[in-house]
């Protein structure tokens, strides 16, 4: 297996489970940055939205995704803005990078009720960000994978062929 794989993509897209899926397949850990900040921050995500802000929550961010550098072998999952700051954007640029692409409709059925997802209040501002960010997932990754149709587990093993 190459390195690190890093799943990319919007929010709803199935990163977290797709990137279990891989590393069971392949006997690999795994670690998913949201869960990292959550637990080294000791608050959930929408507290530290709705507290210090997003800039705060993208500086952490920042933090946690520069630390896999030390990782070997790891399947990683993003948070869905991790393309937002140029300096992940150029560290991504030099990992092995899949974006897991979704159409923004079944995005938008996935996380509307979902209470611990503080960007996805407002269907319009979350398209906004859902156009803007598809050139940006383009731009750091070797792969994607269009997601609409197939189970994680199929989506695993047809990534797990693409990159064999
Ligand atoms: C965000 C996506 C979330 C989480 C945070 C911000 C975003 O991760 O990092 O709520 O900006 O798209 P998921 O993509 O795992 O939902």
């Amino acid at each position: 297996m190459k390195n690190n794989i890093y799943l990319i993509g919007f929010m709803g897209c199935g990163k977290t489970t797709i990137g279990q899926q891989i590393a069971i397949q392949q006997g690999k850990k795994f670690y998913d940055l949201d869960r990292q900040v959550v637990k080294s921050e000791g608050k959930s995500i929408k507290y530290l939205f709705e507290t210090y802000g997003e800039t705060y929550f993208r500086k952490v961010e920042t933090n946690i995704l520069l630390e896999t550098k030390h990782y070997k072998q790891v399947i990683i999952a993003t948070g869905g803005g991790v393309v937002e700051c140029e300096e992940n954007r150029e560290f991504l640029k030099n990992q092995f990078v899949i974006y897991l692409d979704l159409p923004f409709e079944l995005v938008y059925q996935r996380v509307k009720n979902d209470d611990s997802r503080p960007l996805a209040i407002s269907k319009d501002k979350l398209y906004e960000r859902y156009v803007k960010r598809q050139n940006l997932y383009e731009e750091v990754s070797a792969y994607k994978i269009l997601c609409e149709g197939h189970t994680p587990y199929r989506l695993s093993k047809l990534i797990l062929d693409q990159i064999k």
